[in-house]
């Protein structure tokens, strides 16, 4: 066996080597240091969409989802992942996580409890925002409409384990969520509940229902309730669950 050996000059020259590695990892050490592996750091991947924090904001297109329930969330990034729920932007990212990992991200959006900005001023008119709110707390018995309220929760917060609040959302986010259903692009575990609801619809309740409820303000402190309002009006086979 051929054992390469170096000359005093050889030597010199590895010691060399030798310090300038010592002196690399420990340039490379406190660098390590300030970017420690935790979830916050992990999801800053989150924020050139979601916001600061998930913090979002209440125009354009984006969820916020800091605050919403646990189990809502963890539900939502397995239907991207399993391609029940459709988007560019989420399907690709998640397509390659565990049940495990993404139930630490829903725990983690979920602890946040932070102040929403107040909503933006409503351009709409008075008579298609009363259509909205009536809808929203009283629904449409005529056209067997649930309202809102009664599984999104009386002060619209939602409720755990699993039910979304509503408030703090663009309207055109609730508007393409409502199609989405409508068109069969999100599907939430069957008996699906929201679909069936988007299908008794017309363009101009959801219009009319997502800009009311984007003008109202989120409470501070607004949390879900402990469990929702059972029983629910229809039978939903996500959000209970
Ligand atoms: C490139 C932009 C982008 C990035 C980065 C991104 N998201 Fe999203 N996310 C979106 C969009 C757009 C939607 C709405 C999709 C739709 O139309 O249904 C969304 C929806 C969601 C939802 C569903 C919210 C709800 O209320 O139903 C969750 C949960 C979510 N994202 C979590 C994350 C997490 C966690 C990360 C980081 C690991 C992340 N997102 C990174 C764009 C992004
Ligand atoms: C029978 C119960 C029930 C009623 C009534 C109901 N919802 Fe829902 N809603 C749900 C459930 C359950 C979910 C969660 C679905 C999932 O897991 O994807 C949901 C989710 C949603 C979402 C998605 C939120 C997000 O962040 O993406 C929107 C928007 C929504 N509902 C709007 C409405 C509107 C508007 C009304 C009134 C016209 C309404 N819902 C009435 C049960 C209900």
């Amino acid at each position: 066996m051929h054992i390469p050996h170096f000359g005093s000059g050889g030597r010199a020259a590895a010691f060399a080597v030798a310090l300038a590695c010592a002196a690399l990892a420990a340039a490379a050490q406190p660098a390590l240091r300030t970017v420690p592996d935790t979830m916050a750091q992990r999801m800053q991947a989150c924020t050139p969409c979601h916001g600061q924090q998930g913090r979002s904001s209440p125009v354009g297109y984006l969820p916020r989802i800091a605050g919403k329930p646990a189990g809502y969330l963890v539900n939502q990034l397995k239907n991207f992942r399993d391609g029940s729920r459709y988007s560019a932007a989420m399907s690709r990212l998640v397509e390659f996580m565990s049940d495990d990992y993404l139930r630490e991200i829903g725990d983690y959006f979920a602890a946040l409890d932070l102040p929403y900005p107040p909503p933006p001023v409503p351009t709409e008119r008075v008579g298609v925002l009363r259509r909205g709110e009536n809808l929203a707390t009283r629904g449409d018995p005529g056209r067997q409409v649930p309202a809102c309220t009664q599984c999104h929760g009386y002060a619209l917060t939602g409720a755990l384990p699993a039910l979304p609040g509503l408030l703090g959302l663009p309207a055109d986010y609730v508007i393409g969520q409502l199609g989405a259903w409508k068109t069969g692009s999100r599907r939430a575990a069957a008996p699906d509940c929201m679909g069936e609801i988007a299908r008794r619809l017309s363009a101009d309740d959801v219009r009319a229902v997502a800009v009311w409820l984007a003008s109202r303000p989120v409470p501070p402190g607004a949390r879900p309730a402990a469990q929702p309002d059972l029983p629910l009006p229809l039978e939903c086979g996500s959000g209970v669950r």
